[in-house]
């Protein structure tokens, strides 16, 4: 069902210091820093030959990744984006299979512009896991 490794995120403290360790320190292409109020994040991507990064950085007072970075003051791995032919087809899968989906359930448009979901982190040794169609 899952297929590629789409992107690994990393929420960051100081958004201008990721991207100058990723753009200058590892010469790797970086993305503008693009806001996506809907999500509550300001999103940079670094493009790898086989994957991106995603650099999250809060944006406005109820981000979803403040509680996160206030646990982890250095920043650290929030999510990993797996990708998915038919997210309906795969949402369905999971519950049959008891796996909880975060939020309504419903499929919500993500940073990319296409239909994603939220899975449970306990549901899944312990990694929150985005699945996205493509
Ligand atoms: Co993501």
């Amino acid at each position: 069902m899952i297929g590629k490794l789409n992107h690994v995120a990393i929420a960051v403290n100081d958004l201008d210091a990721a991207v100058s360790l990723y753009r200058d320190v590892m010469g790797a292409k970086v993305s503008e820093a693009t806001e996506q109020p809907d999500h509550g994040v300001i999103t940079v991507f670094v493009e790898l030959p086989n994957t991106k990064i995603e650099l999250l950085y809060p944006l406005g007072a109820d981000s979803p990744i403040a509680g996160f970075l206030a646990k982890n003051k250095s920043g650290g791995i929030h999510h990993i984006c797996y990708e998915v032919d038919d997210i309906h087809a795969a949402r369905d899968r999971l519950l049959a299979a008891g796996m909880r989906i975060l939020g309504s359930g419903e499929p919500r448009i993500g940073a990319h512009g296409k239909p994603i979901l939220f899975l449970h982190p306990k549901d899944f040794c312990g990694t929150l896991v985005e699945l996205e169609e493509v």
